[in-house]
């Protein structure tokens, strides 16, 4: 059994535990963005594979006090790094965390890490690493917080959200982890009618149809990290692949659909679901909200309406809001609908009583997911 620590969006902790717990996960803890857990390898290459709502699964292998940058450099000297590492191989490192007095620079204390670990490789074997920022073969993850160094290796690479299927994105697109985390936090399930109604390049439906379908949403992506390590283990990788190829399904329990005003973005939303296949089977109208009409329901809506961060958008937005209202609630009774906004005055013109206010965040920005009945 090893250990391991999944990186997550800030308030996304406790979803993210259950998701891990249903994927096989032991030991399951919560922490600020992250969540432990334990498991065998079989695990960790699983999680990489189906998870939904994490950013990325680091694997720690040393763990030490840390003050200063010579003690970190000395520490990190102390681990054999040709277990993990080859000179032919590429390198990379991130540092997380609030750090300390002293390591409080984030570029500073990777570079440290760095130069221990390619000063170690040259003393002993005369060649070392190259630094791959974008694609390395070891992405190595430095957390420090306050006296305390975590030392990981990344097993995801870039991070989970990155699906593989979208290439094309409007203005404010969500991140597909953060989708996912909204449709668990709405409590959706596949039987449920879904739609978003401002719903830019798809990202809440197309989340929406691979969970219905049981895709892995892994299955698209190129490459994860521990493919490249040396312990790769490459049969078993390939028969969670072909057994996740083989749960997919073919048909929707419920119908699936977006809709927005803005023609173009539903072309990028149209598009990404050809490249995850599901290209058949969800809907995308380009619709003006306030000539909005229901589907068949009653079925679960989320939207995140622009918050309106620039000057001048405000009075517009604020009719929005009011429409949004207005199509709550004289066409989608029995249904219940969630707003995700990064504003507050702004959600009042919505004019309805939320039953729930959920805080989550997006990216860095506070917001908050409201829930509404409509009877
Ligand atoms: C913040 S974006 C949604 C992003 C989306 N969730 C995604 O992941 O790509 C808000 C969307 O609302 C749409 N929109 C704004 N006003 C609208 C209106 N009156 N009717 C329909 N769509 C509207 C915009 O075109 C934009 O795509």
């Amino acid at each position: 059994m090893e250990h391991y620590f999944a990186t997550v969006a800030r308030g996304l902790e406790g979803i993210a535990a259950q998701e891990l717990q249903h994927l096989g996960a032991q030991d399951v803890r919560t922490d600020f963005t992250g969540v432990h857990f334990s498991g065998d390898r079989a695990l960790l290459y699983r999680v990489n594979l189906w998870a939904r709502t994490i950013f990325r699964v680091l694997v720690p292998i040393r763990e030490f006090a840390c003050r200063d940058a010579d003690e970190l450099y000395r520490e990190v000297q102390n681990i054999s790094w040709d277990t993990y590492l080859s000179p032919h191989h590429t390198l990379a490192v991130d540092c997380t965390g609030g750090g300390n007095q002293v390591l409080n620079h984030t570029h500073f204390t990777a570079l440290q890490v760095k130069n221990a670990i390619v000063d170690q490789q040259r003393l002993s074997q005369g060649h070392r690493s190259d630094v791959d920022i974008n694609d390395p073969d070891l992405r190595v993850n430095v957390h420090i917080y306050r006296e305390r160094c975590v030392l990981s290796l990344d097993s995801s690479g870039t991070s989970l959200h990155r699906r593989g299927y979208r290439q094309a994105m409007g203005v404010a697109p969500l991140k597909e982890t953060l989708a996912a985390a909204l449709l668990e936090l709405a409590g959706w399930n596949p039987e449920l009618p879904f739609l978003d109604p401002l719903c830019g390049s798809g990202t809440l439906p197309l989340e929406a149809a691979l969970k219905a379908l049981d895709i892995a949403p892994g299955l698209f992506r190129l490459k994860f990290g521990f493919e490249s390590w040396p312990d790769f283990d490459e049969p078993l990788w390939q028969s969670l692949r072909d057994e996740a190829e083989a749960r997919c399904k073919e048909s929707l329990p419920a119908p699936i659909s977006g809709a927005d005003h803005d023609p173009e973005v539903l072309d990028h939303a149209r598009t990404n679901a050809a490249r995850c296949g599901v290209a058949h089977l969800v809907r995308f109208d380009v619709t003006e909200l306030i000539q909005l009409e229901a589907p068949d329901g009653p079925g679960i809506l989320i939207c995140n309406p622009p918050y309106g961060e620039r000057l001048g958008e405000t009075k517009t937005l604020i009719e929005l809001y009011r429409t949004l209202g207005d199509v709550f609630k004289q066409r989608f009774k029995g249904w219940t609908a969630f707003v995700l906004t990064g504003n507050k005055e702004l959600a009042k013109n919505i004019g309805l009583k939320a039953a729930r206010r959920i805080p989550v965040y997006n990216g860095s920005l506070a917001c908050t997911l409201l829930r509404y009945e409509l009877y």
